[in-house]
Parts: C-alpha cells; sequence; structure tokens
C-alpha cells in the first residue's frame, strides 16, 4: 500500500472506485440519489482539473486505487475534500495516511490552517477529525439536519510548535542534561535489557542520550513536533543506538496510546510545562496506570517561579555566536528571542513563542496521589517509584 501523487492515468480507476465507495458511505445513512448527487463532482472533467493541478492523492493497493483526497480553497484556506476509502479498508487507517498527505499539499498552497468540512449525520468522520485535532468552527445548516456541514480547521504544521525555534533548542541552558545525569542512573540504572523506559516529549534526543547511557533497557520515544523528531533520529544515529530507540510521532494525550502497555520506566524531561492540567493528568494516570510495580517515573519541574526569564544563553557555533534571550510575557507563556551574531553584528534573529505553564514537585505528587514512593533527588527532579 502506498499514498501518492493521482495522475490523469488514475481516472478510470478513481470513478470505479468513487462509485463503490461514496454509495457505500452514504445510501445506507442517507439515501442512494444523495450519494448520486455527490458523484457529479468525481467527473472525469472535474478530476482532470485537481489532478492536472496537483491536488490529488490516491492510496494504491495491488495497483488499485483505495483511497482518495483532494485539496480545495475555501475563502483562502485550503480544504481536506472528498476524502474516501474503500469500504473493505476502513480499518486499516489509510484516512489518516490520506489525510497526511492532504497536509503537504495544502502547505504548498500556504496559509495557517486546513480545514475540513463533513455532514453532522457522519458520526465516524466527526470523531475522526476530533481525533486528528480539528476543532469545530462553524455549521451551515440545511433543511435535513443530518445534513448540516460542520466545518473544523487545525493549524497547518499541527506538528508542533517547536518549528519556530528548533534550530536554537540546544543552546539553551534549560535543556542540558548533564546535571539530570546522576537522578537517571539511580532511577534506571538497574533496569536489564529486557525492561523499557518510555521517555514522553523527547524533543531532539538529549535526555534519550543520557538514558542509553544510564541504562541498557529498550528505549521508546513520544515527541510531536517533526523538526525535534529529525533532531532525534540523527541523534541516536549519531550515538549509535537505533537498535534499541523506538520514535513514536504523538503528543500526550492521545500519543499515549501508541505506548506500550507495561513499561518499567517514563521519562518526562522539561516537557511538562507544555501541558495543560487535562493533558498532565492523563501523563500521569498513564504512568501510574502502566508503569511496572518497582518501577520509577522521572519529571523534571520548575524549580524557579518561571524559568523561561533570566540571562540569555549563549554559545558559540564556529564564527558565530548563539545568543538566546527568554521573557515571560505572562505567568503561562514564554517568549524566547534568538540572535545570531557575527562579530559585532546581529546577521539573523528569531522570535519564538508559546504555552509553558509552571508545574511544580507538589503538583505532580498531587496528580499522582498517595501511593508508592516520592523522592526529589535534586532541585527540580522529582521521582516516583510505584
Ligand atoms: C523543551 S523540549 C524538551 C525535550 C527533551 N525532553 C529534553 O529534555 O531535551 C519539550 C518537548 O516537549 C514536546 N511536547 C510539547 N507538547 C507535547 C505533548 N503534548 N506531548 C508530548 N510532547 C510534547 C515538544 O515538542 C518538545 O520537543
Amino acid at each position: 500500500m502506498i499514498v501518492r501523487t493521482a495522475t490523469s492515468d488514475d481516472i478510470s480507476d478513481i470513478e470505479r472506485f468513487a462509485h463503490r465507495a461514496v454509495h457505500d458511505a452514504y445510501d445506507q445513512l442517507i439515501d442512494a440519489t444523495y450519494a448520486t448527487a455527490l458523484l457529479e463532482e468525481w467527473s472525469p472533467d472535474t478530476l482532470a482539473g485537481a489532478i492536472g493541478a496537483g491536488l490529488v492523492c490516491v492510496a494504491e493497493k495491488e495497483h488499485q486505487v483505495v483511497g482518495l483526497v483532494e485539496v480545495g480553497v475555501v475563502d483562502g484556506d485550503p480544504v481536506v475534500r472528498k476524502l474516501e476509502v474503500d469500504p473493505d479498508l476502513r480499518s486499516c487507517r489509510i484516512d489518516s495516511w490520506l489525510l497526511d498527505a492532504a497536509e503537504v499539499v495544502a502547505l504548498e498552497h500556504g496559509g495557517v490552517r486546513l480545514l475540513a468540512g463533513h455532514i453532522a449525520a457522519i458520526e465516524d468522520a466527526a470523531r475522526f477529525y476530533e481525533r486528528a485535532g480539528f476543532a469545530v468552527i462553524g455549521t451551515d445548516a440545511a433543511k435535513d439536519r443530518r445534513l448540516d456541514t460542520v466545518w473544523r480547521a487545525r493549524p497547518l504544521f499541527a506538528d508542533g510548535e517547536y518549528r519556530t525555534f528548533a534550530e536554537f533548542h540546544e543552546v539553551q541552558k534549560a535543556t542540558d542534561w548533564k546535571p539530570l545525569v546522576p537522578a537517571l542512573h539511580d532511577a534506571f540504572g538497574t533496569l536489564s535489557r529486557d525492561a523499557t523506559v518510555v521517555d514522553v516529549g523527547a524533543g531532539s534526543g538529549l535526555g534519550v542520550v543520557a538514558l542509553a547511557d544510564a541504562t541498557p533497557a529498550e528505549i521508546i520515544a513520544l515527541e510531536p513536533d517533526m523538526t525535534m523528531r529529525s533532531m532525534l533520529l540523527a541523534r541516536i544515529d549519531g550515538a549509535q543506538i537505533l537498535d534499541r530507540v523506538t520514535v513514536h510521532a504523538g503528543a500526550v494525550p492521545d500519543g499515549l496510546a501508541l505506548l506500550p502497555d507495561s513499561v518499567d520506566g517514563v521519562l518526562a524531561g522539561h516537557m511538562l510545562g507544555h501541558l495543560n492540567s487535562e493533558e498532565r493528568q492523563s501523563l500521569l494516570d498513564w504512568t501510574v496506570e502502566h508503569l511496572r510495580p518497582g518501577g520509577s517515573a522521572l519529571f523534571t519541574v520548575s524549580a524557579a517561579a518561571n524559568p523561561a526569564a533570566g540571562e540569555p544563553d549563549e554559545r558559540r557555533v564556529g564564527r558565530h555566536r548563539y545568543r538566546i534571550t527568554h521573557r515571560a510575557p505572562a505567568p503561562d507563556a514564554y517568549e524566547s528571542f534568538a540572535e545570531v551574531i557575527d562579530g559585532s553584528e546581529t546577521i539573523r534573529t528569531r522570535l519564538s513563542r508559546g504555552v509553558w505553564r509552571r508545574v511544580t514537585a507538589d503538583d505532580v505528587r498531587a496528580g499522582i496521589g498517595d501511593r508508592g514512593q516520592f523522592v526529589e533527588p535534586a532541585p527540580g527532579i522529582v521521582l516516583w517509584r510505584a
């Protein structure tokens, strides 16, 4: 099975596919007339135009089209259209793969958000878009309420906020893992090769590599941001630990479902501040439920009032100096201003901003509850033993 850009050679196969998929999706739910009307948008002429503009992607299995998505434009925003999957393959996640392809097409179009519309009667579509991070932004009412169009949107680059800052991530002192090494050894040092430790919000892999030094256990990293994951892969390749680190693309809370059912260790370093209180609680609940008895969970928390503010971080990179000034414009926000300096001249800058909530050791204790044993081996570190 592959997902690829459609070509004009696919048109007759797409027509065959569309007839089957659209009737199967709507005949029972609405009626066959509705499906027939929808199929007018799948005429060879309409498809040829969209395919010629590179706006259509198909899923292909054994030389047959088994799924399709088209990207259109509504009021300047790219919109997902015609997302359909072969009825026999609807449980295979092909819809998610097609949605990923639609995002790539949409990025070429530009814009800050990706739209999707579905009729109210299709509850599966509502659940699918909800899970994929699309929030409802409005409804177009129809005479028959089942045919109301529910409009949804999610930011383009849903991958993560570090896209604006990833380049400067390593220069920050905040992500220096050296002071945390003794706690890593203490928490995970006695685990065997058969054990599994998850690193949630693994970022560029600084913690993964420190963890791999501290324990021979298998490591499962969860990281939502594509740029950070790219650095992570390069770092674990460089450290020659590709054979024991698995990388999942996902975020707390939904991404937790990608992790194993039972683990021997949990690491969440420099990431709790990105989570709102419900997301944080789902991570702590997941830890309580999935950490084997005797296992350890290590969280870094905010030791200071707002770690975002403080002295600039500065590092030399070849002929340049990188200086990063952190601000806390609001209690739950950070702003980082990166400068690349050549001699006395700033040759490039980047402003980045996002949410960072203060999370204390007490917040972690309260979220886990009165079970196991808590230790604070150093300021800013909480170790919980299940
Ligand atoms: C400051 S970085 C720390 C990375 C790494 N743990 C470290 O200590 O070097 C925070 C990371 O958390 C990730 N993150 C943000 N929101 C997340 C979420 N909801 N679930 C998982 N990771 C998240 C970010 O993409 C980023 O890579």
